[in-house]
């Protein structure tokens, strides 16, 4: 069995190059291309330029290490593939900061919900809006259920994982529709491999991982960012 070693305090922050970049030159760029695509990819980057973008695109509300522990059984420790889902509402953005990549496998898998809702009629729409789902309680006052669909400053925003959708919800139309759709649709698939920066809009790009393979010694640091 593989030791996890365990998270030293303030590790990951005194990582980096040296490399005196503030960050905040690129937040703009970054800004518009999480507007237009959803998500933004940066290559070759050093932790501390990531931490200081990180710092002009909102405030980390939640870090994570996300790595392989055969002991645990929360998603972000495990090797297996991870379907299309959304993280925890509160997240605007998720961030990820790739320390290490697998010998195989672990492939960020995107999804934009925006080129799936465009296929969905008014109607469907309005009844996906009357669904909610499972919330984890991650921070005092989280609301048990959210919606599937709902709407931040005009702008639709979705929260899905098909596994916090109840069993009768599960069988209604518009769901299986949705599912559907989500299936047939393009996906993007990125390695990241260590130094890159991978940003997403949590409220519209779903987010999946291919299983992990071979050396399982995958590292990436994870930040939700409201
Ligand atoms: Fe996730």
């Amino acid at each position: 069995m593989r030791v996890v070693p365990p998270i030293r305090k303030g590790s990951f922050f005194r990582q980096g190059s040296g490399i005196n970049m503030s960050g905040e030159r690129e937040t703009d760029p970054i800004r518009q291309r999480l507007k237009s695509d959803g998500y933004a990819l940066l290559k070759n980057r050093a932790v501390k330029e990531a931490l200081n973008i990180c710092s002009k695109l909102g405030k980390t509300i939640r870090h994570d290490d996300v790595w392989v522990d055969p002991n645990s059984r929360a998603h972000i420790n495990s090797d297996c593939l991870l379907d299309f889902h959304t993280d925890h509402s509160r997240a605007k953005y998720i961030a990820w900061y790739c320390l290490k990549q697998s010998s195989c496998g672990g492939e960020s898998m995107l999804l934009d919900s925006y080129k799936v809702l465009d296929h969905l009629r008014e109607y469907e729409i309005k009844s996906l809006r009357k669904i909610y789902l499972y919330q984890h309680f991650v921070f005092e006052g989280d609301a048990r259920s959210w919606p599937l669909l709902s709407d931040v400053d005009g702008a639709p925003q979705i929260y899905y994982a098909s596994w916090l959708i109840d069993s009768v919800d599960q069988r209604k139309r518009e769901i299986r529709k949705l599912n559907r759709l989500l299936n047939l649709a393009e996906k993007i698939k990125i390695r990241l491999t260590p130094g890159d920066f991978l940003v997403i809009d949590n409220r519209r790009i779903l987010h999946g991982r291919g299983e992990i393979k071979g050396t399982k010694d995958r590292h990436l640091r994870r930040f939700w960012l409201a």
